[in-house]
Protein backbone atom coordinates (compact mmCIF):
# COMPACT_ATOMS: atom_id res chain seq x y z
CA UNK A 1 0.00 0.00 0.00
CA UNK A 2 1.45 3.60 -1.00
CA UNK A 3 1.89 6.65 1.28
CA UNK A 4 -0.63 8.23 -0.49
CA UNK A 5 -3.72 5.65 -0.21
CA UNK A 6 -2.65 4.46 3.37
CA UNK A 7 -3.59 8.47 4.09
CA UNK A 8 -6.32 8.75 2.22
CA UNK A 9 -10.15 7.87 3.37
CA UNK A 10 -11.76 5.03 3.47
CA UNK A 11 -14.67 5.57 3.97
CA UNK A 12 -17.72 8.69 3.98
CA UNK A 13 -20.55 9.19 5.98
CA UNK A 14 -23.38 10.65 4.13
CA UNK A 15 -26.05 11.97 6.57
CA UNK A 16 -29.30 12.00 4.56
CA UNK A 17 -31.99 11.23 7.13
CA UNK A 18 -33.46 14.57 7.66
CA UNK A 19 -37.00 15.51 7.12
CA UNK A 20 -35.70 18.50 4.23
CA UNK A 21 -38.70 20.66 5.61
CA UNK A 22 -37.43 23.78 3.60
CA UNK A 23 -38.14 21.75 0.64
CA UNK A 24 -41.29 20.90 1.35
CA UNK A 25 -43.68 20.34 -0.10
CA UNK A 26 -41.16 18.21 -2.52
CA UNK A 27 -40.14 16.27 0.27
CA UNK A 28 -43.47 14.88 1.31
CA UNK A 29 -42.64 11.82 -1.64
CA UNK A 30 -38.90 13.15 -2.91
CA UNK A 31 -35.80 13.14 -1.20
CA UNK A 32 -34.12 16.29 -1.52
CA UNK A 33 -30.66 14.53 -1.93
CA UNK A 34 -32.61 12.94 -5.46
CA UNK A 35 -33.71 17.08 -6.32
CA UNK A 36 -31.46 17.18 -9.73
CA UNK A 37 -28.84 19.45 -10.55
CA UNK A 38 -29.68 19.55 -14.23
CA UNK A 39 -29.83 16.19 -14.21
CA UNK A 40 -27.69 14.46 -11.60
CA UNK A 41 -29.00 14.67 -8.08
CA UNK A 42 -27.03 15.92 -5.20
CA UNK A 43 -26.57 12.61 -3.58
CA UNK A 44 -24.68 11.05 -6.86
CA UNK A 45 -22.14 14.62 -7.31
CA UNK A 46 -21.61 13.65 -3.29
CA UNK A 47 -20.82 10.03 -4.40
CA UNK A 48 -18.66 11.01 -7.16
CA UNK A 49 -16.56 13.68 -4.49
CA UNK A 50 -16.40 11.13 -2.14
CA UNK A 51 -14.68 8.57 -5.01
CA UNK A 52 -12.46 10.69 -6.08
CA UNK A 53 -11.15 11.58 -2.88
CA UNK A 54 -10.30 8.05 -2.57
CA UNK A 55 -13.52 6.34 -0.62
CA UNK A 56 -14.14 2.89 -1.15
CA UNK A 57 -17.54 3.02 0.97
CA UNK A 58 -20.66 5.54 1.48
CA UNK A 59 -22.02 5.12 4.07
CA UNK A 60 -25.57 6.66 3.83
CA UNK A 61 -27.77 7.09 6.59
CA UNK A 62 -31.43 6.85 5.38
CA UNK A 63 -34.74 7.11 6.94
CA UNK A 64 -37.68 4.76 7.12
CA UNK A 65 -39.46 6.58 4.10
CA UNK A 66 -36.26 7.61 2.31
CA UNK A 67 -35.61 4.41 0.68
CA UNK A 68 -35.60 5.47 -2.95
CA UNK A 69 -32.01 7.09 -1.88
CA UNK A 70 -30.05 3.31 -1.74
CA UNK A 71 -32.57 2.31 -4.75
CA UNK A 72 -30.86 5.26 -6.15
CA UNK A 73 -27.31 3.11 -6.49
CA UNK A 74 -29.12 -0.01 -7.72
CA UNK A 75 -28.94 -1.39 -11.33
CA UNK A 76 -31.71 -0.94 -13.23
CA UNK A 77 -32.09 -3.62 -15.85
CA UNK A 78 -34.85 -3.12 -17.82
CA UNK A 79 -34.27 0.11 -18.31
CA UNK A 80 -30.40 -0.79 -19.10
CA UNK A 81 -31.59 -3.19 -21.95
CA UNK A 82 -33.76 -1.00 -23.66
CA UNK A 83 -31.39 2.12 -23.69
CA UNK A 84 -29.00 -0.64 -25.10
CA UNK A 85 -30.91 -2.17 -27.49
CA UNK A 86 -31.96 2.05 -29.07
CA UNK A 87 -28.06 2.70 -28.93
CA UNK A 88 -28.79 5.19 -26.46
CA UNK A 89 -25.44 4.88 -24.95
CA UNK A 90 -25.05 8.52 -23.58
CA UNK A 91 -27.94 7.69 -21.79
CA UNK A 92 -26.77 3.76 -20.82
CA UNK A 93 -23.56 5.21 -19.03
CA UNK A 94 -25.44 7.98 -16.89
CA UNK A 95 -28.17 5.36 -15.52
CA UNK A 96 -25.09 2.99 -14.88
CA UNK A 97 -22.49 5.76 -13.45
CA UNK A 98 -23.77 6.02 -9.84
CA UNK A 99 -23.93 2.33 -9.05
CA UNK A 100 -19.78 2.08 -10.41
CA UNK A 101 -18.69 4.74 -8.82
CA UNK A 102 -18.58 3.71 -5.21
CA UNK A 103 -20.08 0.45 -2.71
CA UNK A 104 -22.98 2.41 -0.60
CA UNK A 105 -24.41 1.17 1.99
CA UNK A 106 -27.15 1.72 3.79
CA UNK A 107 -27.95 2.60 7.56
CA UNK A 108 -31.05 3.28 8.75
CA UNK A 109 -31.85 5.73 11.39
CA UNK A 110 -35.36 5.77 12.81
CA UNK A 111 -35.90 8.95 13.85
CA UNK A 112 -34.17 12.30 13.52
CA UNK A 113 -32.35 12.92 16.31
CA UNK A 114 -29.61 14.90 14.85
CA UNK A 115 -26.71 15.13 12.65
CA UNK A 116 -24.20 13.64 15.55
CA UNK A 117 -27.23 10.78 16.16
CA UNK A 118 -26.68 9.99 12.28
CA UNK A 119 -22.81 9.87 12.37
CA UNK A 120 -22.44 7.81 15.62
CA UNK A 121 -24.55 5.26 14.19
CA UNK A 122 -22.52 4.84 11.07
CA UNK A 123 -19.68 3.31 13.77
CA UNK A 124 -20.43 -0.03 12.59
CA UNK A 125 -19.52 0.73 8.71
CA UNK A 126 -16.50 1.20 9.90
CA UNK A 127 -13.52 -1.50 9.43
CA UNK A 128 -11.46 -2.17 12.91
CA UNK A 129 -8.42 -0.57 11.10
CA UNK A 130 -10.28 2.55 10.13
CA UNK A 131 -8.90 5.28 12.35
CA UNK A 132 -10.46 7.98 10.36
CA UNK A 133 -13.67 8.74 8.19
CA UNK A 134 -15.10 11.09 6.19
CA UNK A 135 -18.38 13.13 6.46
CA UNK A 136 -20.11 14.93 3.65
CA UNK A 137 -23.18 16.42 3.86
CA UNK A 138 -25.07 16.22 0.76
CA UNK A 139 -26.52 19.50 1.02
CA UNK A 140 -23.35 20.85 0.68
CA UNK A 141 -21.84 21.13 -2.87
CA UNK A 142 -18.03 22.65 -2.57
CA UNK A 143 -16.28 23.32 -5.45
CA UNK A 144 -13.93 22.52 -7.08
CA UNK A 145 -13.55 19.05 -5.45
CA UNK A 146 -10.35 17.88 -3.87
CA UNK A 147 -10.70 19.46 -0.77
CA UNK A 148 -10.99 16.14 1.46
CA UNK A 149 -8.07 15.20 -0.43
CA UNK A 150 -6.20 18.69 0.99
CA UNK A 151 -7.86 17.41 4.67
CA UNK A 152 -6.61 14.27 4.43
CA UNK A 153 -2.91 15.99 3.78
CA UNK A 154 -3.60 17.90 6.96
CA UNK A 155 -4.51 15.16 9.18
CA UNK A 156 -1.30 12.64 8.02
CA UNK A 157 0.83 15.90 9.43
CA UNK A 158 -1.17 17.33 12.56
CA UNK A 159 -3.45 14.36 13.72
CA UNK A 160 -6.79 14.84 14.51
CA UNK A 161 -9.58 15.91 12.63
CA UNK A 162 -9.53 18.22 10.21
CA UNK A 163 -12.82 20.53 8.74
CA UNK A 164 -13.40 22.51 6.01
CA UNK A 165 -13.72 26.19 6.23
CA UNK A 166 -14.99 28.95 3.91
CA UNK A 167 -13.65 32.78 4.33
CA UNK A 168 -17.13 35.11 3.69
CA UNK A 169 -17.52 38.70 4.53
CA UNK A 170 -18.08 40.38 7.80
CA UNK A 171 -21.74 41.21 7.17
CA UNK A 172 -22.30 37.23 6.39
CA UNK A 173 -21.15 35.21 9.02
CA UNK A 174 -24.00 35.69 11.55
CA UNK A 175 -25.21 32.71 9.17
CA UNK A 176 -23.00 30.44 9.71
CA UNK A 177 -20.66 28.37 12.52
CA UNK A 178 -18.03 30.22 12.69
CA UNK A 179 -14.42 29.31 13.99
CA UNK A 180 -12.73 30.58 16.70
CA UNK A 181 -9.06 29.50 15.46
CA UNK A 182 -5.53 29.87 17.04
CA UNK A 183 -3.04 32.44 14.92
CA UNK A 184 -0.76 30.09 12.42
CA UNK A 185 2.78 29.13 13.59
CA UNK A 186 5.48 29.50 11.67
CA UNK A 187 5.79 26.64 9.29
CA UNK A 188 2.37 26.52 9.38
CA UNK A 189 0.56 26.33 5.71
CA UNK A 190 -1.73 29.42 4.36
CA UNK A 191 -4.49 27.56 4.48
CA UNK A 192 -4.50 25.74 7.85
CA UNK A 193 -5.45 26.60 11.16
CA UNK A 194 -6.05 25.24 14.31
CA UNK A 195 -9.21 25.26 15.92
CA UNK A 196 -9.56 26.90 19.92
CA UNK A 197 -13.48 26.63 19.28
CA UNK A 198 -17.02 27.34 17.29
CA UNK A 199 -19.45 30.01 17.91
CA UNK A 200 -22.92 29.36 16.22
CA UNK A 201 -24.09 31.93 14.19
CA UNK A 202 -22.59 35.31 15.97
CA UNK A 203 -23.26 38.87 15.08
CA UNK A 204 -20.66 40.57 13.19
CA UNK A 205 -18.98 42.10 16.03
CA UNK A 206 -18.59 39.13 18.50
CA UNK A 207 -17.16 36.53 15.42
CA UNK A 208 -13.96 35.26 16.32
CA UNK A 209 -13.08 35.30 12.75
CA UNK A 210 -14.34 35.14 9.28
CA UNK A 211 -14.03 31.33 8.92
CA UNK A 212 -17.50 29.53 8.62
CA UNK A 213 -18.22 25.77 8.62
CA UNK A 214 -19.40 23.81 5.64
CA UNK A 215 -20.45 19.85 4.91
CA UNK A 216 -17.10 18.31 4.90
CA UNK A 217 -15.44 16.71 7.77
CA UNK A 218 -12.96 14.07 8.36
CA UNK A 219 -13.39 12.38 12.23
CA UNK A 220 -10.95 10.96 13.90
CA UNK A 221 -12.54 7.48 14.97
CA UNK A 222 -12.50 9.29 18.72
CA UNK A 223 -15.31 11.49 18.19
CA UNK A 224 -17.75 8.59 18.82
CA UNK A 225 -16.46 8.65 22.04
CA UNK A 226 -17.01 12.57 22.23
CA UNK A 227 -20.68 11.25 20.79
CA UNK A 228 -21.67 9.35 23.81
CA UNK A 229 -20.52 11.66 26.06
CA UNK A 230 -22.87 14.45 25.28
CA UNK A 231 -26.27 15.05 25.71
CA UNK A 232 -28.88 16.39 23.19
CA UNK A 233 -29.11 20.46 22.52
CA UNK A 234 -30.96 22.31 20.53
CA UNK A 235 -33.97 21.22 19.37
CA UNK A 236 -33.16 17.76 21.97
CA UNK A 237 -31.01 17.05 18.77
CA UNK A 238 -27.63 15.51 19.35
CA UNK A 239 -25.52 18.00 18.00
CA UNK A 240 -22.23 17.04 15.81
CA UNK A 241 -20.78 20.38 16.53
CA UNK A 242 -20.89 19.63 20.46
CA UNK A 243 -18.93 16.49 20.10
CA UNK A 244 -15.88 18.37 18.43
CA UNK A 245 -15.90 20.91 21.22
CA UNK A 246 -15.74 18.52 23.41
CA UNK A 247 -12.33 17.01 21.39
CA UNK A 248 -10.97 19.97 21.50
CA UNK A 249 -11.49 20.38 24.87
CA UNK A 250 -9.98 17.15 25.41
CA UNK A 251 -6.64 18.43 23.87
CA UNK A 252 -7.59 16.67 20.87
CA UNK A 253 -6.03 18.59 17.98
CA UNK A 254 -8.97 20.03 15.26
CA UNK A 255 -7.86 22.18 11.96
CA UNK A 256 -9.54 23.75 9.52
CA UNK A 257 -8.48 23.59 5.55
CA UNK A 258 -9.44 27.33 4.12
CA UNK A 259 -10.83 26.33 0.96
CA UNK A 260 -11.17 29.05 -2.29
CA UNK A 261 -13.92 28.04 -4.04
CA UNK A 262 -17.46 28.59 -3.92
CA UNK A 263 -20.35 26.13 -2.40
CA UNK A 264 -23.92 26.28 -2.99
CA UNK A 265 -26.02 24.60 -0.23
CA UNK A 266 -29.05 22.67 -2.20
CA UNK A 267 -31.01 22.19 1.27
CA UNK A 268 -33.65 25.31 0.86
CA UNK A 269 -34.74 26.69 -2.57
CA UNK A 270 -33.12 29.75 -2.13
CA UNK A 271 -29.73 27.62 -2.57
CA UNK A 272 -30.91 24.94 -5.05
CA UNK A 273 -31.87 27.51 -7.57
CA UNK A 274 -28.79 29.32 -8.22
CA UNK A 275 -26.71 26.07 -8.06
CA UNK A 276 -28.72 25.04 -11.02
CA UNK A 277 -28.25 28.05 -13.15
CA UNK A 278 -24.54 27.77 -11.84
CA UNK A 279 -24.47 24.26 -13.13
CA UNK A 280 -26.70 24.72 -16.23
CA UNK A 281 -24.40 27.99 -17.62
CA UNK A 282 -21.53 25.50 -17.29
CA UNK A 283 -23.64 22.65 -18.99
CA UNK A 284 -22.10 22.34 -22.85
CA UNK A 285 -25.57 21.18 -24.25
CA UNK A 286 -27.61 23.83 -22.23
CA UNK A 287 -25.52 26.60 -21.01
CA UNK A 288 -25.94 28.71 -24.27
CA UNK A 289 -29.60 28.77 -24.41
CA UNK A 290 -29.90 29.04 -20.66
CA UNK A 291 -27.80 32.13 -21.08
CA UNK A 292 -29.61 34.04 -23.35
CA UNK A 293 -33.09 32.55 -21.34
CA UNK A 294 -31.81 34.19 -18.20
CA UNK A 295 -30.63 37.72 -19.69
CA UNK A 296 -34.57 37.55 -21.00
CA UNK A 297 -35.83 37.15 -17.91
CA UNK A 298 -33.67 39.35 -15.94
CA UNK A 299 -34.80 42.23 -18.69
CA UNK A 300 -38.55 41.46 -18.06
CA UNK A 301 -38.51 42.19 -14.57
CA UNK A 302 -36.57 44.81 -14.91
CA UNK A 303 -38.44 46.43 -17.05
CA UNK A 304 -42.08 44.64 -14.80
CA UNK A 305 -40.28 47.10 -11.65
CA UNK A 306 -39.36 50.31 -13.66
P1 LIG B 1 -30.28 19.75 7.94
O1 LIG B 1 -30.86 20.30 9.16
O2 LIG B 1 -29.66 20.69 6.97
O3 LIG B 1 -31.30 18.87 7.11
O4 LIG B 1 -29.23 18.62 8.35
P2 LIG B 1 -32.83 18.63 7.34
O5 LIG B 1 -33.12 18.37 8.77
O6 LIG B 1 -33.25 17.58 6.35
O7 LIG B 1 -33.40 20.04 6.83
P3 LIG B 1 -34.67 20.91 7.22
O8 LIG B 1 -34.15 21.88 8.24
O9 LIG B 1 -35.75 20.00 7.75
O10 LIG B 1 -35.05 21.57 5.92
C1 LIG B 1 -27.95 18.49 7.76
C2 LIG B 1 -27.74 17.10 7.20
O11 LIG B 1 -27.88 16.12 8.23
C3 LIG B 1 -28.84 15.15 7.88
C4 LIG B 1 -29.74 15.81 6.83
O12 LIG B 1 -30.30 14.82 5.98
C5 LIG B 1 -28.76 16.73 6.11
O13 LIG B 1 -28.05 16.05 5.10
N1 LIG B 1 -29.56 14.73 9.11
C6 LIG B 1 -30.06 15.69 9.94
C7 LIG B 1 -29.70 13.39 9.40
O14 LIG B 1 -29.22 12.51 8.64
N2 LIG B 1 -30.35 13.02 10.54
C8 LIG B 1 -30.87 13.96 11.39
O15 LIG B 1 -31.45 13.56 12.41
C9 LIG B 1 -30.71 15.32 11.07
Amino acid sequence: MTQQSRSSVRTVIVPAAGMGTRFLPATKTVPKELLPVVDTPGIELIAEEAAQAGAEKLAVITAPNKQEIMEYFQSFPGLEKTLEERGRFEQLHKVRHAAELIHPVAIEQDQPLGLGHAVSLAEQALAEDEEFFGVMLPDDLVLPSGVMERMSQVRARYGGSVLCAFEVPEDEVSNYGVFDVYDPEPGDPEDVRRVKGMVEKPEPAEAPSNFVATGRYLLDREVFTALRKITPGKGGELQLTDAIELLIQEGHPVHIVIHRGKRHDLGNPGGYIPACVDFGLSHPVYGPLLRRTLSRILAEHESDTA
